[in-house]
């Protein structure tokens, strides 16, 4: 009996889908448990660069199946997109790709409520991705919302036509302008629905637990970040689904005690896209290179990633919230030639040192306190073993080991699946 988690600890966009695919042939079987399409997650393979937002990121790998799992929300529209955009590798979806019935469905009128509620808030906006997450998790937990299952029942289309007049209703209170014609959304997104129906459509807490007792290994694929995690991140500046481990039982329907390994991915700095607190943000020279070197641009969006130094009291909570039983550290290569690199071990507030994650950060004034590291100067783009590392990466990545105590056992060099080193310790 074997399900690992690969989880972001940071506020997403660790590099997620690159190491999903890039061990993803240990796997049988690859499955996305809770978010929807604010996820963008690349892969980067033979010259190729891909984007994922609802798909698991085994898709390219053809002996695993991939499963959406009923945590996700999906949007039908933005489905189909990228179900075309797969064409040109020839895999078969219809073999490797399931849903689950009970997944739910982002209307196109969850997508106008989203916008209007950002619109509402002014300077205190979310910086939502837009993608209709927050009013779609807010009808499932309302009890209000349409799962995969019912687009095959003959009511879908009552069910549709009620929920969307609720909507309606509700948009026109917020008396807001946004910039969306409901005739368009509506129009892919019934296309989109088309294409689902052609999709093997299953049970899939029942698929993946009999798969477990037949010895299969589970990969469950996180989205966000634990920072963005509804109950722990930097609320309300979060997501609407819980992004940490215990998300994975409930977005897939297996049992906590057939959890094995927790991989937790972390990048060697720290980005957050949107609005919230980030108390090592940098607003300087270093800030922008690590944006330029590191391409630090919303996989979804396209919006400039907010940067700043690593933050140990940040991935400390988070490994504890998840139980982290192995660490992956991302995108080392981008510190390469900064002279000095900071890591924050402990937080000032109020003038009292603390060394946890506090539950009002939000409102606090917050002076990270920092060690100082010496940078290396080498491109590590194309070190294959961790023995030609830098020293002072080395260095670096040992000290944060003994901070959290937990192993480090990859270092990711490149966006490429085989820019990775995999250590033996
Ligand atoms: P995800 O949402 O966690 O899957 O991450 P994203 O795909 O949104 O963002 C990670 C970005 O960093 C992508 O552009 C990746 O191609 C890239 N990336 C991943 N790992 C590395 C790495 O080790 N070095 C560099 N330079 N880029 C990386
Ligand atoms: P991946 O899986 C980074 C952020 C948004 C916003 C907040 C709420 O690629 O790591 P939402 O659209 O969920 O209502 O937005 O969460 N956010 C992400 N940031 N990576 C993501 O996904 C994100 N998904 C949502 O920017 O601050
Ligand atoms: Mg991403």
């Amino acid at each position: 009996m074997s399900l690992d988690l690969l989880l972001g600890l940071q506020w997403g966009d660790e590099g997620k889908g690159k190491i999903v695919d890039a061990i993803t042939s240990n796997y049988d079987i690859i499955a996305r448990f809770q978010g929807g399409p604010n996820a963008g997650h690349t892969i980067e393979f033979d010259g190729h660069k891909h984007v994922l937002h609802t798909i698991p990121s085994g898709i390219f790998n053809d002996n695993s199946i991939n499963i959406i799992g009923n945590g996700v929300v999906i949007d039908p529209g933005i489905f189909l997109k990228e179900i075309n955009g797969l064409n040109k590798f020839n895999i078969d979806l219809n073999k490797n790709l399931f849903i689950s019935k009970r997944a739910h469905i982002i209307l196109p009128t969850h997508k106008i409520i989203d916008a209007c509620s950002e619109a509402s808030k002014g300077k205190k906006k979310i910086g939502s991705t837009l993608k209709g997450i927050g009013p779609t998790y807010m009808d499932k937990t309302g009890r209000n919302g349409i799962r995969v299952g019912d687009i095959i029942d003959d009511s879908w289309q009552s069910k549709y036509d009620n929920l969307k007049e609720k909507h309606l209703k509700l948009i026109s209170n917020f008396n807001q302008k946004v910039e969306l014609s409901l005739d368009q959304l509506e129009s892919e997104f019934f296309e989109g629905i088309e294409c689902i129906k052609s999709f093997n459509l299953i049970e899939s807490e029942n698929y993946l637990n009999n798969a477990i007792i037949e010895g299969k290994k589970i990969l469950a694929e996180g989205a966000q970040g634990s920072l963005l995690d509804i109950d722990f991140g930097t609320y309300p500046y979060v997501t609407s689904s819980n992004t940490t481990s215990a998300g994975a039982c409930s977005g897939l329907g297996v049992a906590p005690n057939k959890i094995k390994n927790i991989r937790g991915i972390f990048k060697a700095y720290t980005t957050r896209v949107g609005s919230g607190p980030f108390p090592t943000e940098l607003f300087d020279s270093i800030g922008e290179r690590i944006r330029d070197v590191g391409h630090e641009y919303g996989a979804t969006t396209g919006r400039d990633r907010r940067c700043g130094w690593l933050d140990l009291v940040a991935l400390k909570y988070s490994i504890q919230i998840n139980g982290v039983t192995e660490l992956n550290i991302m995108k080392s290569d981008v510190l390469s030639s900064i002279d000095k690199l900071l890591v924050c071990t402990s937080y000032t507030i109020d003038g009292e040192e603390i060394n946890f994650f506090p539950y009002d950060i939000n409102s606090k004034d917050v002076t990270p306190n920092y060690i100082e590291f010496k940078g290396w100067d080498q491109d590590i783009t194309n070190v294959k073993n961790e023995d030609d590392l830098p020293d002072e990466l080395i260095e670096y990545i040992n000290y944060i080991e003994s901070f959290v105590e937990v192993p480090i056992k990859l270092i990711s060099v490149g966006p490429d699946r085989k820019q990775t080193i995999y250590r033996n310790k």
